[in-house]
C-alpha cells in the first residue's frame, strides 16, 4: 500500500511521504486493514522496527483533523516521551478545520499539578505516571480525550509500571467510554487477552524491515542464531569492547546495556579509554563541544564531570540519574554519529530509534535488594535487542549476548535468543501498590461506593485475567485501612475521601507515608530540627530501600542516634527488643544524615566517601526527599502546624539545591547552583541586590562563572550591561572556548 492511497488528509499524506516514507510497511497495512483509521479499538503486536508509530500518528492526526479530537500518547519512559515529541513535531504545520494549526505538548514532570497548560494541545505526549497523577487531578480537559495510545503496552507486565498503565487505561475508559484506544506492544504470546480486555481487534506479525542478527559473545567469537559465527579481532582483553572497536570500524555504533548505573558507568569508562584513538580531529572536536555544554548546563556534578570526560573521548553513559538536559545532548550526539559507544541502564530498552548497529546485552542479570540475582525476561532482552538495526539508520543490526563460559554461551542461546517471550501477566494485586490506587479511586471519583470500587477494579486487566472475586478481599483490607485513617468517610452506602485522602492522593505518595507525615505533623515536638523531618521521611515507604549502615559505621550512627533522640519524631525503636526494627532505624538515620551532608554543602565526593553510598542511591535519596518534603509541607497547610511549615519549605528549597539557608535567595538564579552560589557568596554577593551593583566584570572574574552567565544573572535580576562591554566579553568567551577545544 502507497502512502498516496491512504484515507488521511492529503496534507497528512505529503508531510509523511516529505519525510521519506512513501509506501507502507505490511504491519502498518494490517493495522489500517483492521479499522484502525475508522476507530476501532486495536492491539498492535509486532517486532521492534516494525513502524508502529507510524500508525499512531495517522491515527491521532484522523482524531485531531477529521473528529476535532484530543490523544494522549501514552510511554512508559521519558526518552522515549522526548523522542516521540520530536517525532510529531513535525505536524504542527498542519491546519485544523478551525485554521488554527496543530498543537503538540509533553508534560512528564512534576506529578502534584493539573497542568491546565495541556488544555490547548491537540496531541500531548506523556508518561503513564504522569497521566495517572493528571486522573488523579481530575484534569478539566482529560473528559476530551477521543483517542489513547498506549506504546510498549507488554510493560503491563512490569511490576511498577504495568499497575499504573493498566489503572490508567481503565480510567480512561471509564472517564470516556467512547474512547478509541490503540495498543502498541511487542510480539508477545498472549495479544488476545489483551485485545479481549480492551475490546480490541488485534494484529499479530513477525515482520521487521531490516535484518537483526541474534548471537552470543564467547571470548573472541559470535555463534548466531542461524549457525553462523565470526571472529572478532582480539585488540583488547575485553571482547565486549573489541567487538564494539570492531563496530567502529566498520562505521557503525553501538549501545551497550549494564545492569546498574553504577555499571553503565564503569563501562563508559573503559570504552572511552580505548576508543579515543579511533576518533578523527573534527570528531574530537566537536565532542569536545559536546562535553563543555554538558559542563555548562546546570550545576556542575561528580556526573556531569564524568559524563563530559568519557564524551569527550567518544562514549557516554545513559541513566535516569542524569539530568533531563543532559539526556538530550547524549541523545542527539549518539544521533548524529558522534558518540561512538553509548552504555545505558534500561532508560533506553524500549522505543527508541537509535543509530545502534551493534547492540551488546552486557549482562541478563539484575538485582533486586531482597530479592537477590535474577535473569531478565526475554521479553526485556528482545526490546533491547531491538534496538539495534532500525530503518533510518542502519542497514542491518546485531545483538549480542556476553557470555563467560561456553556452558553459559549455551544457556543464553536457548534461555534468550531461540526463546519465545512470556505471557503477559497483570501486576496489580499487590498491596503497597493497590493501597494507593484505591484511594485515588475514591479521591478522584472514579468511584464512590465499595460496589462501585468492584466495578472499577473490575475493568482492569487483572480483574480480566484472574476475575473480581480474587482482589475483592484485598480491596476491603485496603478500605478498613483508609477509614482507620481517616483518608475516608462512609455514609450508608457512600464511599468519599477526606481532605486528607483527597490531598494524599494528589500527592501521589503511599498512603502509609501519608500517615506517618501525619502523625509527626500532629505531635508536640519541643525540639524540632533539620534531622527531625529528614529523618521521618526516610522513615516512610516511599523514600525506598534506606541505606544501610555498613558494620563499622553502626556504633557511630547508634551514638550519633542518641545523642540527637530529642529530635526524633516518631517512635524510635529499642534495640534490646526488637533488633530488626533497630537496624532499620540505623539505616533511616543513615539516609537522614546523608540528605544533611548535602544541604549542609558537603560535596558529592565527599558524601560518597563518607557514607559509601553509591552516586545513583544519592541520587534517588535527594530525589526522594525533595518529593515528600514537598508532601510534608502540603499535608503541613492542611493541618495548620506552624511550626512545621517554614522549616518542611525551607527542607524542600535546601534540599532540591543542595545548599546551606544563606545561599538560598542566589540559587533561585538559573544557572546558580551550590557550587557557583557558594562562589559568589564567598565572594561577597550574598544578596541579589548585592549582585545588582555588581560590575559584570567582578562577576566573570570570579571562577566558574563566564561571561555568559554573568550577563543571564544580570538579565534575571534587571542589572544592565552596555553592549560594547558585553560584545568584549563575547569575545573573550570565543577565545577561551577555542582554547579548550584546541588543546
Ligand atoms: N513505511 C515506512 N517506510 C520507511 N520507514 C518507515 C516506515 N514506517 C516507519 N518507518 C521508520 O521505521 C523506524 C522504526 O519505527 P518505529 O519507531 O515506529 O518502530 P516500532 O515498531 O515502534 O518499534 P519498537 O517496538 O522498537 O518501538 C522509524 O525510524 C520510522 O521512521
Ligand atoms: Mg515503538
Amino acid at each position: 500500500m502507497k502512502t498516496a492511497d491512504l484515507s488521511v488528509p492529503s496534507s497528512v499524506k505529503e508531510l509523511i511521504i516529505k519525510s521519506g516514507i512513501v509506501e507502507l510497511y505490511p504491519p502498518q497495512e494490517e493495522a489500517i486493514k483492521a479499522g484502525a483509521l475508522e476507530g476501532k479499538n486495536l492491539v498492535l503486536a509486532s517486532p521492534t522496527a516494525s513502524g508502529k508509530t507510524l500508525v499512531a500518528e495517522l491515527c491521532a492526526l484522523r482524531h485531531v483533523l477529521e473528529e476535532n479530537g484530543k490523544v494522549v500518547y501514552l510511554t512508559p519512559l521519558r526518552a522515549l516521551a522526548n523522542e516521540k515529541f520530536d517525532e510529531f513535531k513535525k505536524y504542527t504545520a498542519l491546519a485544523k478545520s478551525d485554521g488554527k494549526r496543530v498543537r503538540i505538548g509533553m508534560s512528564t514532570g512534576d506529578f502534584d499539578s493539573t497542568d491546565p497548560w495541556l488544555e490547548r494541545y491537540d496531541i500531548i505526549v506523556t508518561t503513564n505516571e504522569k497521566s495517572d497523577s493528571l486522573l488523579r487531578h481530575r484534569a478539566k480537559w482529560i473528559d476530551e480525550i477521543s483517542l489513547v495510545i498506549a506504546d510498549e503496552v507488554h510493560l503491563l507486565n512490569d511490576a511498577e509500571r504495568g499497575p499504573t498503565l493498566e489503572v490508567v487505561l481503565a480510567r480512561l475508559m471509564q472517564v470516556n467510554p467512547g474512547i478509541q484506544i490503540l495498543a502498541l506492544s511487542a510480539t508477545i504470546n498472549n495479544v488476545d487477552e489483551i485485545a479481549e480486555w480492551l475490546k480490541a481487534e488485534h494484529v499479530t506479525t513477525e515482520w521487521r524491515p531490516v535484518t537483526l542478527k541474534e548471537g552470543v559473545l564467547l571470548n573472541d567469537e559470535i555463534q548466531y542464531k542461524d549457525g553462523d559465527a565470526r571472529r572478532i579481532e582480539k585488540e583488547t582483553r575485553d571482547p565486549s569492547l573489541n567487538l564494539a572497536l570492531a563496530t567502529i570500524k566498520s562505521g557503525g555504533q553501538t549501545l551497550v546495556f549494564a545492569s546498574t548505573r553504577k555499571n553503565a558507568v564503569t563501562l563508559a569508562k573503559k570504552f572511552a579509554g580505548e576508543i579515543e584513538a579511533a576518533l578523527s580531529k573534527p570528531a574530537k572536536r566537536s565532542l569536545g563541544h559536546d562535553a563543555e555544554r554538558i559542563l555548562a548546563m546546570g550545576e556542575r556534578t561528580r556526573i556531569s564531570e564524568s559524563l563530559a570526560e568519557v564524551v569527550r573521548r567518544g562514549a557516554a553513559f545513559h541513566h535516569a540519574g542524569l539530568g533531563g538536559g543532559h539526556r538530550r545532548i547524549i541523545e542527539d550526539s549518539f544521533r548524529q554519529g558522534k558518540i561512538k559507544v553509548l552504555t545505558a541502564t534500561p532508560t533506553l530498552a524500549f522505543g527508541v530509534n537509535l543509530p545502534a548497529r551493534t547492540v551488546i546485552v552486557q549482562d541478563y542479570r539484575r538485582y533486586e535488594e531482597g530479592y537477590g540475582y535474577y535473569p531478565i525476561s526475554v521479553l526485556e532482552y528482545k526490546q533491547m535487542a531491538g534496538r539495534a538495526g532500525r530503518p533510518k539508520y542502519d542497514k542491518y543490526g546485531e545483538a549480542i549476548l556476553v557470555a563467560k563460559t561456553a556452558d553459559e554461551a549455551d544457556y543464553l542461546l536457548e534461555s534468550y535468543i531461540l526463546a519465545r517471550p512470556e505471557r503477559i501477566w497483570s501486576r496489580l494485586a499487590v498491596e503497597r501498590i493497590m493501597r494507593s490506587h484505591v484511594l485515588a479511586t475514591i479521591a478522584a471519583d472514579f468511584a464512590h461506593t465499595e460496589q462501585g470500587l468492584y466495578e472499577f477494579f473490575g475493568k482492569t486487566f487483572y480483574a480480566h485475567q484472574y476475575d473480581t472475586e480474587a482482589i475483592k478481599g484485598l480491596i476491603a483490607k485496603i478500605l478498613k485501612y483508609l477509614y482507620d485513617e481517616e483518608m475516608i468517610e462512609v455514609f450508608g452506602e457512600d464511599v468519599n475521601a477526606t481532605r486528607f485522602g483527597k490531598r494524599v492522593s494528589e500527592l501521589y505518595i503511599d498512603p502509609v507515608s501519608a500517615v506517618i507525615i501525619r502523625n509527626s505533623l500532629k505531635r508536640e515536638n519541643a525540639c524540632l530540627t533539620d534531622l527531625s523531618l529528614l529523618h521521618m521521611i526516610a522513615h516512610t515507604p516511599d523514600m525506598g530501600p534506606v541505606l544501610r549502615p555498613y558494620s563499622h559505621e553502626e556504633d557511630a550512627i547508634a551514638v550519633f542516634a542518641e545523642e540527637h533522640k530529642p529530635e526524633f519524631i516518631t517512635d524510635v525503636p529499642a534495640e534490646w527488643e526488637d533488633a530488626i526494627a533497630y537496624g532499620e532505624f540505623l539505616g533511616e538515620v543513615k539516609t537522614a544524615m546523608t540528605s544533611q551532608a548535602w544541604i549542609e554543602e558537603m560535596t558529592e565526593d565527599q558524601i560518597i566517601e563518607k557514607f559509601r553510598v553509591q552516586p545513583g542511591d544519592l541520587y534517588r535519596t535527594i530525589e526522594n526527599a525533595k518529593w515528600l518534603l514537598h508532601a510534608t509541607r502540603e499535608l503541613g497547610m492542611l493541618y495548620g502546624n506552624r511550626q512545621f511549615l517554614p522549616l518542611a519549605r525551607e527542607l524542600e528549597e535546601r534540599v532540591g539545591k543542595g545548599v546551606k539557608k544563606e545561599l538560598l535567595p542566589l540559587v533561585k538564579l538559573e544557572g546558580v547552583g551550590r557550587v557557583r552560589g557558594r562562589v559568589m557568596y564567598n565572594a561577597g554577593y550574598k544578596t541579589i541586590e548585592g549582585l545588582k551593583h555588581a560590575p559584570i566584570q567582578n562577576l566573570t572574574n570570579l571562577p566558574l562563572i563566564g561571561p555568559k552567565l554573568a550577563k543571564k544573572i544580570k538579565e534575571q535580576i534587571g542589572g544592565f550591561v552596555k553592549k560594547d562591554t558585553w560584545e568584549k566579553l563575547e569575545k573573550g568567551e570565543e577565545w577561551k572556548q577555542k582554547a579548550l577545544t584546541e588543546y
